[in-house]
């Protein structure tokens, strides 16, 4: 563990025995009754090593940490084990100040950002500029190249300059990202090595690694792309914005009430309709469970008469499988109906203020550029909404990471809070740490294990090691000698009593 926890960026104190080498154990019987029950069996002899001196962290040591000359012995805590505080649900803002580390990487990302959205939406406008050349060239009679090189080079500029810049921002988000997922993962990877003993006998190690892969790269990876996605968004909206005032203000008031009303309604049919196929999906999964339970025992089926029965249920899932597709057909038309008409609708009715504006002397051309921005800010909304989405999913991963990162191991291997700065825990341990000089004692133990909370595995045991005498823990096989080093060694910490380790 000493050589482990530092290669984590992390020196730490240890628990103050270290238990190495030959096995070590002492009793002196009489108060024990554990001995007792055992007969008398326990005799395996082993010597007690000098204790190493707790290795101390650097920089400012708390006044914790020094050992407390007046008390000769360190009683550890009789804290329950496996005292879960669970994380507070974590809020987008928690979940956003992962990137604040970066902040100068964000601000550079955002000065690529601004030029790229500002290259994109110039790109309509030189677009219109070059089409509207050619038609009126053509219409005048004196089209040549002069008439559109102009406006043509600089949508060719507006393009490259485009791509350029929002290339050069979603490298930065990919580095940024990188460095939350990695920030994320080493705070995980600090909070579980800090955990007590009975969290790892309680938790699959299987969950654990999933939420150090799946949830911390979830999250990460999300709030990188969903910031970047936003960002852009919100920007490229303004800048849209920007120059559809300068077409025409009209069309923009409209265009900026009809649009995200019906993106943001065509999102939410969206949801329900998925919703809808999750569940009939469900209830035919549900069916073909109900046919495997009975075709896999088909022998106890028959022996109880029951195919019946087994039928009736078969058909019984099946027919609330068809009762929630025929809900889904109907809802269907309404879905499809709204999704489709709906923003042709919208688009219908700026068009006929378009022809109306036209009317007024408005040049054709502008309007295609209007339509061209009509077009980005629909991909705006649509995007935000996903953004929306992506970040409920993201919090989902989110919780599990922050609950495990949040929790405070019980016993005495406590910890300052994260470093948020570095997204490392500070090296320094708050709970006393003194030196001892191998006087161990455990008076009046009861202790069961964190993963067997019911079955007591060691009550009102008492025995003592003094230092420098060879002292001999004997007994059966699962009477409890790794136990009591397991308490020794501060791996668990006891429901009640006392582990002394004394310093002289
Ligand atoms: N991590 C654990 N979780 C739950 N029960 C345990 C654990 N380790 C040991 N036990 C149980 O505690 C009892 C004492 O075990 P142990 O101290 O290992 O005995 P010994 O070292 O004397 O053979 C046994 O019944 C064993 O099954
Ligand atoms: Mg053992």
């Amino acid at each position: 563990m000493a050589a482990f926890l530092p290669e984590i960026g992390r020196p730490t104190a240890l628990p103050s025995v270290h238990c190495g080498g030959p096995c070590f154990a002492a009793l002196t019987a009489p108060r024990n009754r554990f001995a007792r029950g055992l007969g008398g069996q326990l005799r395996l002899a082993a010597t007690v090593p000098k204790f190493p001196v707790p290795v101390a962290t650097p920089g400012r040591r708390s006044s914790l940490f020094r050992p407390r000359r007046s008390a000769p012995s360190t009683e550890s805590r009789v804290t329950p084990p496996g005292d879960e505080e669970p994380g507070k649900k974590p809020t987008v803002g928690k979940l956003l100040r992962l990137l604040l580390p970066d902040a100068y990487l964000l601000g550079a990302a955002f000065v690529f950002l601004v030029l790229a959205a500002t290259m994109q939406a110039l790109m309509p406008h030189y677009l219109s500029q070059t089409l509207g050349a050619i038609i009126d060239g053509q219409s005048a009679g004196v089209l040549t190249y002069r008439t559109f090189r102009r406006p043509l080079l600089s949508l060719l500029l507006a393009s490259m300059g485009g791509a350029i810049f929002a290339s050069i921002r979603g490298a930065f988000f990919i580095v940024i990202g990188a460095r939350a997922s990695v920030r994320l993962r080493t705070r995980l990877m600090n909070s579980l090595t800090e955990q007590d003993i009975g969290f790892f006998d309680t938790t699959k190690t299987g969950e654990i690694t999933s939420r150090l892969t799946q949830d911390c790269q979830k999250s990460a990876d999300q709030v990188s792309y969903n910031v970047n996605i936003f960002a852009r968004t919100v920007v490229g909206l303004l800048v849209t914005l920007c120059f559809m005032l300068y077409y025409s203000r009209t069309l923009t008031f409209i265009s900026f009430v009809t649009v995200p009303v019906i993106v943001l309604l065509s999102k939410k049919y969206g949801e329900l309709m998925q919703a809808l196929s999750e569940k009939t999906q469900q209830k035919l999964a549900d069916a073909n469970a109900v046919a495997e339970e009975a075709l896999s025992s088909m022998s106890t089926v028959r022996s109880f008469a029951g195919e019946t029965s087994e039928k009736a249920r078969f058909a019984s899932t099946l027919d609330e499988y068809y009762h929630l597709e025929r809900h889904r057909a109907k809802f269907y038309i309404a879905y499809l109906t709204s999704t489709m008409a709906l923003p042709q609708l919208g688009n219908c009715v700026v068009f006929l203020i378009m022809g109306h504006l036209c009317m007024r002397g408005m040049p054709a051309p502008s309007l295609l550029a209007f339509v061209f921005y009509l077009n980005s800010l629909n991909d705006g909304f649509s995007s935000i909404a996903d953004v929306y989405t992506n970040i409920v999913q993201a919090l989902g991963s989110a919780a599990r990471v922050f609950e495990l990162i949040e929790r405070k191991p019980s016993g005495s291997l406590r910890v300052t809070p994260l470093d948020e700065e570095h997204g490392a825990q500070k090296a320094e341990v708050v709970v006393a740490r003194p030196a001892v000089a191998g006087h161990l004692a455990l008076s009046g133990i009861n202790f069961s294990y964190p993963a067997r909370k019911g079955r007591p595995i060691l009550r009102s045991l008492s025995l003592e090691c003094p230092p420098g005498k060879v002292t001999a823990l004997v007994g059966p096989s699962g009477g409890g000698k790794s136990t009591c080093i397991g308490l020794f060694k501060r791996l668990y910490e006891p429901d009640a009593g006392t582990v002394d380790q004394a310093e002289s």
